[in-house]
């Protein structure tokens, strides 16, 4: 049996891609900053601050899914954390790319998380796709030295996939949790102009994405993760507070508000682009769930 090693596994993604692997054959390992030999999945332990990873996790590992980061949107962007951002992405990707060439391991596939912060927070009509540059922004650098990190794989000639995640709705955790808290609060409504988009993925269909390019091995390079179906923040808050039957409000949350909140992280909730989900559809990707309604029902059903 051939065995994915996932950093950063013990997190949102991680657990259910954990689950989604095994049931189609794979072993499964984690690697994280806590090791754990009780539970049913093996977790090494890595210091990406020390350079240290068990190498048990590395001569055992056919594919790498690299998780592993601090939560872009959970904290304010000061200096130190903007730093933490980066490094628990890149640093840690270079320890892992230093430690495979150093021991000689053949790796069958490198695949790694980024995010659609790519291309940056802007609300417009204009759909995102594979082919346009990151932006200039904190997010759109994150990414793109993210990928980079990534690329560095494929030079070493590891076959390379990048992720840009939308935002992913899960039952538990993550932004649909927080977005549904508020609604049930009787709270549900728009965030600023409501017009900025937000691209999302159901956690099954990405945890298919990430099963297809471990086993696909035609595919390389950057893929969006995010359903085919586009809706702006406003259209979500509305089926989102329907599907859970509760009163939907106008007007929205006010931009200051949040910018006090939030400083230069407001940016990433106020605004929003359109990304495109044809390039995985084109592939032969069938979404399991590609309107916003059906994934929201399934979630609750869920839970
Ligand atoms: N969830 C989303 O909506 C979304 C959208 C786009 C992109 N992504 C990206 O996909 C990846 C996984 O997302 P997720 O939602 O599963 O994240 P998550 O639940 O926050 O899990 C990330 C994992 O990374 C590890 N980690 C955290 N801080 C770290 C640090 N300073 N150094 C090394 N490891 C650290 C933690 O594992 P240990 O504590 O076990 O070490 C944690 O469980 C992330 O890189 C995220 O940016 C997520």
């Amino acid at each position: 049996m051939e065995t994915v090693l996932i950093t950063g596994g013990t997190g949102l993604i991680g657990s259910h891609l954990s689950k989604k692997l095994e049931e189609n054959g794979f072993n499964v390992a984690i690697l994280s900053r806590k090791a754990n030999s009780e539970g049913p999945i093996p977790v090494y332990a890595w210091d990406p601050d020390k350079n240290i990873v068990d190498p048990d996790a590395i001569s055992g590992a056919d594919y790498i899914i690299h998780l592993a980061g601090a939560g872009i949107g959970d904290k304010r962007w000061t200096k130190k954390r903007s730093e933490l951002i980066l490094a628990s992405r890149i640093k840690t990707g270079e320890l892992l790319l230093n430690k495979i060439l150093e021991s000689g391991k053949k790796l069958k596939a490198f695949i790694s998380a980024s995010g659609i912060g790519y291309y940056g927070a802007l609300t417009s009509e204009r759909i995102f796709n594979e082919t346009d540059p990151p932006s200039n922004d904190f997010p759109g650098e994150v990414c793109r030295k993210w990928e980079e990190m990534a690329d560095r794989f494929q030079d070493s000639g590891i076959r390379t996939v990048k992720f840009r995640t939308g935002v992913v709705l899960a039952d538990k955790g993550g932004a649909l949790d927080r977005m549904t808290t508020a609604v049930k609060l009787g709270i549900g409504s728009p965030i600023g102009s409501g017009k900025q988009y937000i691209p999302w993925i159901h956690i099954d269909d990405l945890c298919n994405l990430y099963l297809k390019a471990v086993q696909d091995y035609s595919m390389t390079g950057a893929w969006n993760a995010v359903a085919p179906e586009h809706v702006t923040n406003r259209e979500f808050m509305r089926v989102l507070a329907e599907v859970l039957e509760k009163p939907f409000f106008f007007p929205a949350v006010p931009s200051f508000v949040l910018k006090i909140l939030f400083g230069q992280m407001s940016g990433i909730i106020l605004k929003g682009s359109r990304v495109s989900a044809d390039k995985i559809i084109s592939s032969g990707y069938n979404f399991k769930f590609p309107d916003l309604e059906n994934a929201l029902k399934n979630l609750f059903q869920r839970k």
